[in-house]
């Protein structure tokens, strides 16, 4: 893969990476649709890494459907699929880690505390082997998001970065692979998250400022209208992912709620302007 990627940056063509852990859904076929408008050249990575499931976490049952993600690139005319095994990637005395700090601590990090030192560092070896111009990533994910672009802009990875906005059912469920644990009952239930993201966005836009508000009314949302069991709920400067005394600026609203085995997140970002208070003259 690395050999063919080096060919193609010397025959000028334009590379745009789309890296995920298969079962394809709507939410990834966006990604690969505008990598395709784009690129001369779209590469799709299918791998379930080891490296970012926590040791309680269930890899094997991670749903892996190549051949069905195969017809489905081929649909969106994906140019190379790169489909290493566990052992390539990954060989005995393999050592070697990406951290990247604070930000990987916080929202989902503090319940998953390995995940993103394993997303940051499968990401990085991806954009060694495949060496593309354009890495492509879905909002949803925003926590990921915000660590790789860290780790881009640390590391010197000679990479652009763009984020789409994330896919949704009709309902508002945002789309995910890990849906398909849902139960139906928990599948309607579930449709609260968004909900009650767009209230807290509606919130905000009529007045509140007080993050902690924010964050306790979509707790109350979830917990009444919802079996989920709640990992966070937080609002957040989305740039820095540093907690807000007054929301105002970017904003990042996350969540992380479990409906059964389901781990589902969602997110929302809103610009909040706000007059800034003026000193009275004396
Ligand atoms: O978002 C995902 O599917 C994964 O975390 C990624 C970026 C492919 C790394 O394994």
């Amino acid at each position: 893969m690395q050999q063919l990627a080096i060919k193609l940056k010397k025959k000028g063509r334009t590379v745009g990476f789309v890296p995920t852990m298969g079962a394809l859904h709507t939410g990834h076929i966006s990604l690969l649709k505008k990598c395709r408008r784009e690129n001369d050249i779209v590469i799709l990575s299918i791998f379930v890494n080891p490296k970012q499931f926590e040791p309680q976490e269930d890899l094997a049952a991670y749903p892996r459907r190549a051949s069905q993600d195969i017809l489905l690139a081929k649909k969106e005319n994906v140019d190379i699929i790169f489909h290493p095994s566990v052992n390539q990637m990954y060989p005995s005395r393999y050592l070697s880690y990406i951290e990247v700090e604070k930000i990987s601590d916080i929202l989902c990090g503090k319940f998953r505390p390995t995940h993103f030192r394993g997303v940051a560092t499968v990401v990085g070896k991806l954009l060694n082997i495949v060496q593309p111009d354009t890495l492509y990533l879905g909002q949803k994910d925003a926590q990921q998001c915000a660590v790789l672009q860290q780790m881009i802009r640390d590391l010197n990875f000679p990479v652009k970065v763009k984020i789409l906005p994330t896919v949704r059912e009709k309902d508002g469920l945002a789309m995910s692979s890990r849906n398909q644990y849902l139960t139906a009952q928990a599948r309607v239930e579930a449709t609260v998250l968004y909900k009650s993201l767009l209230h807290a966005r509606d919130r905000i836009l009529e007045g509140e400022q007080n993050p902690l508000r924010i964050v306790n009314g979509i707790r109350t949302m979830i917990m009444e209208n919802s079996s989920g069991k709640i990992d966070y709920v937080d609002c957040i400067n989305a740039e820095t992912l540093e907690s807000l005394n007054n929301i105002h600026g970017k904003v990042l609203i996350a969540l992380a709620v479990w409906f059964g085995k389901a781990r589902l997140i969602d997110n929302i970002v809103l610009t909040v302007k706000r007059r800034l208070p003026t000193l009275n003259k004396a």
